[in-house]
């Protein structure tokens, strides 16, 4: 099979990884890709949302499955351009229509739509620049912390916490009347706060049948002990161990099966990944948020875990017999840890020269902020790679991440070393 992935993050790095190990691979392209995921395909110089220059390469290589890794593609309508294209609509598109990326697209449709199914959510009432003082009641009427989500998508920014209600009030009012994230804040969802065990829990779909990938936590916050502000995430671990099977059982049939049924009874046609932000509030699962798309870190956990062939799985999305093909898990334990940019998740300088690629011994390196300068590989971005280990304990784990993650070098280079440390 030919493969357009599209993407390039520490997630499109693990897919590329793991693409490329199936016997049925002819070609992989990676779109745009960064300086690791040339090891496993060919990056191609196209940008993620230009579906024209898309459709052009598609068409020229000959390309007979597109696997979509961020959300903005998605959102946007990549699915349904493809659908809508007489040359195109036959290529399977890995990833929901504009439909189904609602789900994350709009918090507004995701909480309406977790209603409509009594899947247990937090409560919550949307509001807009109109209704901003009924907003503050509603406020008034909740007990801190204070939860406030734009609607739209936000760079991972859109959502604030905050204990006192003045503040509450000044944000809610920022992000209303003042446009503070833009269109994305023309509405915004209040809900109540959640208390528990944050995890991340992976269906891959045809529309019919799922697979249910492994479970994983991520790090979010930048400072060791969850401290300081949120980044796109930190690290992450896999198995996590508080998703027990009766836990997990209670998300199947409470969450992923309402969820599926839900699309099924809307007409959304879901093709591709949903990735269910959960809390886990004294053993019983609430969904904190949906996306369209693997996560990232996640995926550089996830994948690893996962034994069977994954184009045979993506195949099997696209042909929609998914329920047909052999789905196996590896029972070590995997761990990612991120290294990211000096200043990250704020202001950050780009250019940094990487060193030490080549001793890393026990773990897989998936890069991400990293593009190529003449012989040199730079720093490009916030997040930097990924470093994941297999292990059958913690400590075995963090330890092969901790000292590769040593072994690489970059000014300013920043990670934590504390992951998995709570369990
Ligand atoms: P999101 O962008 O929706 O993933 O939200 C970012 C983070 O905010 C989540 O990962 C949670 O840690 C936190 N969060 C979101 N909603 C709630 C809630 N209702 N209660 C507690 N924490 C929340
Ligand atoms: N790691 C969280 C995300 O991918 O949204």
């Amino acid at each position: 099979m030919n493969i357009l992935l599209i993407g390039s993050g520490g997630r499109e790095s693990a897919f590329a990884w793991k693409i490329a190990q199936s016997p049925r691979l002819k070609n992989l392209y990676i779109a745009p890709g960064n300086a690791g995921t040339k090891s496993y395909g060919m990056n191609v110089a196209i940008s993620e949302t230009d579906f024209e220059a898309i459709k052009n390469f598609v068409l020229e290589k000959k390309i007979d499955l597109v696997l979509i890794g961020p959300e903005a593609p998605l959102v946007k309508g990549i699915h349904d351009y493809f659908l809508a294209d007489e040359k195109l609509k036959t290529i399977p598109v890995i990833g929901p229509k504009k439909d189904g990326a609602q789900l994350e697209g709009s918090k507004d449709f995701s909480k309406q739509f977790m209603q409509r199914h009594q899947i247990p959510t937090a409560r919550y009432q949307t509001f807009t620049k109109e209704t901003l003082e009924k907003g503050f009641d509603f406020l008034e009427s909740l007990k801190p912390p204070y939860v406030l989500k734009a609607d739209g998508l936000a760079a991972g920014k859109g959502v604030v916490i905050l204990t006192s209600l003045a503040e509450a009030k000044t944000e809610l009012n920022e992000m209303l009347a003042n446009a503070k994230f833009g269109n994305a804040s023309a509405k915004v969802v209040i809900e109540e706060f959640l208390s528990g065990q944050e995890l991340s829990v992976f269906v891959l779909t045809d529309g019919t049948s799922y697979k249910l990938l492994p479970a994983a936590k991520d790090y979010k916050r930048i400072g060791e002990g969850d401290t300081g502000p949120n980044t796109g995430g930190m690290g992450a671990i896999s198995p996590v161990p508080f998703a027990d099977v009766e836990f997990l059982k209670k998300v199947e049939e409470r969450i992923i099966g309402p969820t599926l049924k839900g699309l099924k009874q809307e007409g959304i046609l879901y093709k591709g990944f949903i990735f269910i932000g959960l809390m886990n509030v004294g053993g019983e699962p609430y969904v904190i948020e949906y996306n369209c798309r693997m996560g990232d870190p996640e995926t550089e956990v996830v994948l690893p875990r996962i034994k069977s062939d994954i184009l045979e799985l993506l195949e099997g999305v696209g042909k929609g017999n998914l329920s047909s093909k052999h789905f196996e898990t590896d029972e070590r334990i995997v761990m990612t840890v991120m290294l990211v940019s000096g200043g990250y998740p704020g202001d950050y300088e780009k250019g940094k020269i990487i060193k030490g690629l080549d001793k890393v011994e026990g773990s897989i390196v998936f890069q991400a902020g990293t593009k190529e300068e003449g012989a040199q590989i730079v720093t490009n971005g916030g997040r930097i790679m990924a470093i994941s280990s297999y292990g059958a304990t913690l400590e075995e784990v963090r330890k092969k991440c901790l000292k590769n993650a040593e072994v690489i070098t970059y000014d300013e280079k920043f990670y934590r070393k504390d992951i998995g440390l709570d369990l």
